[in-house]
């Protein structure tokens, strides 16, 4: 497990890192946009050979990690040698995988700049990049030496990436406890404190480090932090196929809204919290717009997620906050009637 440092002195703590360390040599990745709004603010990493990948997950493909091995083996680096990754989901994971695999395998720390990179991926070991039309397709188990999480990079991101980020920490509260669901209702996600945030970050990983550490490679708890995207992805396909991308982060939250309601036909979860979920949902991510005519498409793309068994859709879901059931089995009138009441509940 990676050591995990919540401040927002990042110079401070990543020269301890170096320096503790003892590395020959420093590499950092970063992306077109993280190299100009970000290195420059990252004075530890002035003397860094510098890699720039393309931005966006479209770029983390086989290309592009080919380019960062070149790099690396250009800029001289060995197994003593440390590749700092410094931006969102696409560097870290790209990154990590690159360091895993170069010379069987380099040190690496995570900077991630994103709230979605800070609040998942750049934490919990899974590396990769996107292969033959598949997200993810290729990639390894690999810890971070060190997960650098800072709120100070979030002051450039676009309003609607931190918006994406933040259906995450939710999804988290979620999975801990109703107090914890209660402070992330309660934030006005127009006026986010960045030190607000960074506490609410590192109580929101611990939720994440709890589960992963139960289970590390996924084969059983760590599948409730799927909570949210077994609808949510399909929601994600859907508008992928229609040529209108949704962020990861708003599928996720309406995802979360269709699967508390099938927490709530089926284990019970309270109406309660479902309203004010939903109501929480709708008025920072508006709705995904659906009609009944869109049932049987998104049934099939559920059935195809990834994490399915045999066909049948599987679900985590939630008898109370801070309660995840996995591996529930979802029939396809569940859905449908689950898919009816988002549409009452979003008012769509
Ligand atoms: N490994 C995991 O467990 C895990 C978990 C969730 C998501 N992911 C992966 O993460 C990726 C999504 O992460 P993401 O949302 O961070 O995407 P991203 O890395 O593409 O970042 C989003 C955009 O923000 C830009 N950016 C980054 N930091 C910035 C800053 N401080 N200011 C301004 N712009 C900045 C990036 O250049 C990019 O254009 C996907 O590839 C997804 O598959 C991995
Ligand atoms: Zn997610």
């Amino acid at each position: 497990m990676p050591s995990l440092h919540f401040t927002n002195q990042v110079d401070a703590t990543l020269i301890k890192i170096i320096e503790g360390g003892s590395y020959n040599r420093v590499a950092v990745l970063v992306d077109g946009n993280t190299r100009q709004l970000v290195l420059p603010r990252v004075q530890s990493l002035a003397n860094a050979h510098v890699i720039e990948m393309p931005a966006g997950d479209i770029n983390k493909n086989l290309d592009s990690l080919a380019h960062v091995w070149e790099q690396l083996q250009l800029g001289g680096m060995t197994r003593h040698s440390l590749l700092v990754n410094l931006g969102g989901g696409v560097v870290t994971d790209l990154g990590g995988l690159a360091a895993a695999t170069f010379k069987r395998g380099i040190s690496f720390v995570n900077v991630p700049t994103t709230l979605l990179g800070a609040v998942d991926a750049a934490v919990g070991g899974k590396t990769g990049i996107n292969f033959g039309g598949l997200k993810n397709e290729i990639g390894v188990f690999a810890s971070a030496a060190a997960v650098v999480v800072s709120t100070c990079f979030f002051s450039t991101l676009p309003q609607q990436e931190l918006m994406s980020g933040f259906a995450e920490m939710l999804k988290h509260a979620m999975l801990d406890s109703e107090s914890q669901v209660e402070k992330i209702l309660g934030v006005d996600l127009n006026d986010i404190d960045c030190d607000l945030l960074l506490s609410m970050l590192q109580e929101s990983l611990n939720v994440k480090m709890r589960i992963v550490h139960q289970d590390p490679t996924e084969h059983g708890i760590r599948k409730a932090l799927n909570l949210g995207h077994t609808v949510g992805h399909a929601f994600e396909s859907k508008a992928m196929n229609e040529g209108a991308p949704i962020p990861h982060g708003y599928a996720v939250a309406w995802g979360l809204v269709v699967e508390a309601v099938l927490s709530h036909m089926l284990l019970g979860f309270s109406s309660e919290m479902l309203y004010r979920l939903a109501s929480f949902v709708k008025s920072n991510y508006g709705a995904f717009y659906i009609t009944c005519d869109h049932y049987d498409e998104l049934i099939n793309l559920m059935r195809h997620d990834k994490k399915t068994i045999d066909g049948e859709i599987n679900c985590t879901l939630l008898s109370t906050c801070g309660n995840p059931i996995i591996n529930n089995t979802i029939t396809t009138d569940n859905i449908k009637a689950a898919l009816d009441i988002y549409r009452d509940l979003m008012g769509i």
